[in-house]
């Protein structure tokens, strides 16, 4: 896995997020805020991934609620349109057409050992065509725009790692360098815990959303299950839910205190748990903001989609007509 070289001053760094719903403090903490700070350091292309939602969403209205919403939330959140090319997957029809020249070398055993497929079968989910080349048209996502580096969380690197060979599978079979080999770069942050303790997933019901305020945050917030110690005692900040989530909304020093709190005794769950919703409200407030005047101004959003969409074109258009003519289609 390489990183960022040091020489390679503006490496093309390339993500996709599925519009699945609204994004959660796991979702910031483990992968957005990561991305956001990629912007200074390559040419980085975020985009939108709605026809691999299609795979799981099949609901128009919702699906376009999602997409605006992932929009929204990363401009708000401090994505710079004018560093990063945001863009919705399904503007750039090219992917699609890289697909089908993928899939003619890619075998049906390869496909057949792709986690997202193998685990949804054993789950008993009947598997549509869709769900089953998934990681083809996330291999042309991310070879249409030569990317060199993609920031991933540990599910997805078996993905990156399936575009390594689809590439050279191509490559070989036209002798042709078509496709640049893309590294995976594994997010360095800790699993954000969920209300109930467990990994924080929408599928679990337990998350925070980036975005409440006011009654539903105080109600996610009070609502984490912590031990039952009797509030005299002492508390153990190891493994509480309260301050793995404190951790990553205030300073070091503001951590210490708290947990010196704990180890006092005389201070129950139920007041940690104020100074931490106070600390989640605090954080995100100007993020919050920035959010309300970017959802009462959508011609600003659709204007960054509109021309992410146009650069990314062209670039998965130089790629698209580079492998059509390696395969005699030109
Ligand atoms: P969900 O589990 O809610 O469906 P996704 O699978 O859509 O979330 O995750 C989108 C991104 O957010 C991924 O890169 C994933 O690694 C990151 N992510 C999601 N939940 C967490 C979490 N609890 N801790 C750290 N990162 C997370
Ligand atoms: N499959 C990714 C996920 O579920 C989303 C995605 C689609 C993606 N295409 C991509 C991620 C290309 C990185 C690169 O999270």
């Amino acid at each position: 896995m390489s990183d960022l070289a040091p020489g390679n001053k503006s490496p093309r760094i390339l993500s996709g997020i599925q519009p699945s719903g609204k994004l959660h403090l796991g979702n910031y903490f483990g992968a957005i805020k990561q991305h956001i700070e990629l912007q200074d350091q390559g040419d980085c292309f975020y985009f939108i991934a709605d026809f691999h939602a299609l795979t799981s969403l099949q609901n128009a209205a919702q699906l376009r609620e999602n997409v605006r919403d992932v929009a929204v939330t990363y401009l708000a959140l401090g994505l710079d349109p004018e560093k990063v090319t945001l863009f919705k997957q399904s503007d750039v029809p090219e992917v699609t057409e890289i697909t089908w020249l993928l899939s003619t070398v890619s075998g049906m055993g390869f496909l057949e050992r792709a986690h997202s497929y193998k685990d949804k079968v054993a789950r008993g989910i009947s598997a549509s065509v869709g769900l089953f080349t998934y990681p083809i048209l996330m291999a042309a996502d991310i070879l249409a725009y030569q990317s060199s580096l993609v920031p991933v969380g540990q599910d997805q690197v078996q993905h990156v790692e399936m575009t390594q060979d689809m590439a050279a599978y191509f490559n070989n079979a036209y002798g042709d360098e078509v496709f640049a080999r893309p590294e995976y770069r594994l997010d360095k942050v800790p699993k954000v815990p969920g209300t109930d303790g467990q990994k924080m997933s929408k599928s679990y019901g337990n998350v925070i959303e980036i975005f409440a305020s006011g009654k539903p945050l105080k109600k996610s917030v009070m609502g984490i299950v912590t031990r039952s110690t009797p509030l005299e005692e002492p508390l153990d900040p190891e493994g509480c839910t309260v301050v793995e989530l404190f951790k990553l909304v205030a300073s070091p020093d503001d951590v210490k205190d708290l947990e010196l709190r704990y180890r006092e005794g005389g201070f129950g769950y139920g007041s940690a748990k104020k100074v931490l919703l106070e600390r989640i409200d605090q954080y995100f407030e100007p993020y919050r903001n920035r959010r309300e005047e970017l959802l009462r101004d959508p011609g600003f959003v659709d204007s960054v989609l509109d021309a992410g969409a146009r650069r990314a074109r062209e670039e998965a258009r130089r790629t698209l007509d580079r492998a059509r003519r390696a395969c005699g289609l030109v």
